[in-house]
Parts: structure tokens; sequence; C-alpha cells
């Protein structure tokens, strides 16, 4: 594994590649790497010849109030990880590099004439201006590395969705490919943030995904159920356990990310809560083929 932290660097290293007209792939990620960003790795190597991963903490898509500065960094762990994992390139910018000097234009979502935009709602609404920081970097990322697929966790959904949108809207010649959640054993979407949680918040934690299991049971058991009825299954779940804090917990439709009244196959329950101090969310499609059951790994 070669790894890079130049924009210059990065490109010499794709060069040969590139005249070689090997496939590339690229990962993004801000690093504290769990095997949710490996499988992303894994993905990657099924579906093109040479892996690029980034891992850059990016300070634009961070309110000021936010975990910039304590977001978990190791980057020495992540390389070793990275490696054997099978990446190729691995880049690993400064800020300075990443943005040399302060940006005049940037990348936002379009807000339509009647309101609606992808990040109107969800992660959009309580977090303003995340999804802008997001979409610029990863727009960055994409031409630095041009590569042929990208990929991206669908624990992030309505972040892929946005960056989708960008690359049809904004006609990038990439693939975006979304990869399933990955869990721990006990059901717990892995995330960097974990690392944030006690042992005892942790075992709290476990209400979100026990929740949207239990609104995934009340839609197989119905078919075609109440969106309203199901998110109150769901919430009376996380009742159970008051040291979750619910921001928002409600259905959608996966390509609009608007809320739906009746769930249909394909929607998705969205939750960001907090626990502690530590802000999590998840998220599960209702798909009958990869209905959740005992299993409590799930299916997303
Ligand atoms: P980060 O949170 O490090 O996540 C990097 C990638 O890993 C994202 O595509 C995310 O959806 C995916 N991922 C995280 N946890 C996952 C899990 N449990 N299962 C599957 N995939 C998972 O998301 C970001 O970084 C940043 O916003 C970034 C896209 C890099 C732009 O800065």
């Amino acid at each position: 594994m070669e790894t890079v932290a130049s924009k210059a660097a990065l490109g010499a290293a794709l060069a040969a590649s590139r005249a070689r007209r090997e496939r590339i792939a690229l990962v993004p990620t801000m690093g504290a790497l769990h095997e949710g960003h490996l499988a992303l790795v894994d993905a990657a190597r099924r579906c093109a010849s040479r892996v690029v991963m980034s891992i850059f903490v990016n300070p634009l898509q961070f309110a000021p109030h936010e975990d910039f500065a304590a977001y978990p960094r190791t980057l020495d762990r992540d390389a070793a990880l990275a490696r054997d994992r099978g990446v190729d390139i691995l880049f690993t910018p400064s800020v300075a590099e990443m943005y040399p000097a302060a940006a005049r234009v940037a990348v936002t979502p379009v807000r339509r004439d009647d309101g609606s935009a992808l990040d109107a709602r969800w992660e959009g609404a309580a977090r303003p201006g995340h999804f802008a920081g997001v979409l610029t970097v990863v727009a960055k990322l994409l031409h630095l590395a041009s590569p042929d697929v990208a990929l991206f966790g669908r624990k992030d959904l309505q972040q892929v969705t946005l960056i989708r949108a960008m690359a049809r809207d904004l006609d990038f010649p990439v693939e975006i490919v979304t990869v399933p959640t990955v869990r721990a054993p006990d059901g717990l979407a892995l995330s960097s943030r974990n690392a944030y949680l006690s042992a005892a918040e942790r075992a709290q934690a476990l209400a979100i995904p026990r929740a949207l299991r239990a609104m995934h049971r009340a839609w197989t058991a119905d078919g075609r159920a109440d969106a309203g009825r199901v998110t109150e299954i769901g919430r009376a779940v996380l009742a159970e356990e008051p040291a979750v804090a619910v921001e928002y917990l409600g259905v959608a439709d996966a390509d609009t990310l608007e809320p739906i009244a009746t769930v249909a196959e394909g929607a998705v329950a969205m939750i960001a809560a907090r626990v502690g101090r530590t802000r999590l969310i998840d998220n599960i499609v209702f798909e009958r083929a990869e209905a959740p059951g005992p299993d409590p790994r799930m299916n997303r």
C-alpha cells in the first residue's frame, strides 16, 4: 500500500493505473476505521482492480459546536487495517492540502420552489450546512481520484442519496455504489462515534436497532402498514430506554426522503438519537426478502 498526503502525489500514484486503464475504486472515509468501512473496501475490491481510500476529517461538514476537534484520529491503526484489507493507495491529506485557500464556491443541494430538497429533513434539518460540506469534499475527492466507482454505506442513507444525486445532476463520470450497513453482533450499527459511548451507554443504544426491528416487524405483519402506526411502535420501544433521546424518527420514501403515509416495500425508517453526549443515526429498509427475523445483525 502506498500512502500519499498531497494531491500531486495522489495523481502520480494513480498515473500508472490510468495508463493501464485499470478500474479504480474510491472509498472516502474520515478514518477511525471499523468493519463498516472495511466492508466498503471489500466491495471496492470486487468491482475494481485499484482501491483508493481517503482518510480526511472534513472540517466543512462539522458545525462549530460539533465534534470536529474530538473526532477520533487513529491514523497508524487505520493504515494497518487498510493495508491488510487490500487498499492500494491511502490518501491522507491535511486540511491545508485540501483547503489551501478560503473557498468561494461549494456544492449544495437544490431547494425546489415547493420547498422540497434532499437535505430538507432528517440529518439535513438537524445539521444545517452539513451536506454542503459533505458534497463539496466528495466532489473534490472524486475529481482528485477520478475513480470509475465510489462506494458509500447505507448507514448514512441521506448522504449517499445526495452524493448519487450530485453525480447524476452534475455529470460526474462515476458509478456510485451503496453498501449495506454493517452491525455489531448485538445489532448496533458500527460507527466511529460508537467510541464515545461508555459501556452503559453502549447497552442503552441498543434500543435504536431494537426500535427499527420492531418497526420492520410491524410492517411485515401488516403488508402495507400505516406509517404513523409503525413509527409509534418504534417510539414505544425507545420510550422503554429513557437514556436514549430521540431527535427524529420517521418513515420516508427511499428516493425523495420525503415522509410517507403508508409503508411500502423499499421505504426506509430513519432515526437519530442521543445517548449521553453521543449522537447516533441508523435506518432500516422495509424489504420483505431480507426481514430481520431473530438474527440481531439485521439486514441493512
Ligand atoms: P465516515 O463516517 O468515516 O464514513 C465513511 C463511509 O463509511 C461512508 O460511506 C459511511 O456511510 C460508511 N459507513 C460508516 N459506518 C458504516 C457501517 N456501519 N456500515 C456500512 N458503511 C458504513 O461518511 C463519512 O465518513 C464522510 O461524510 C465522508 C463521506 C467521508 C465525507 O467526508
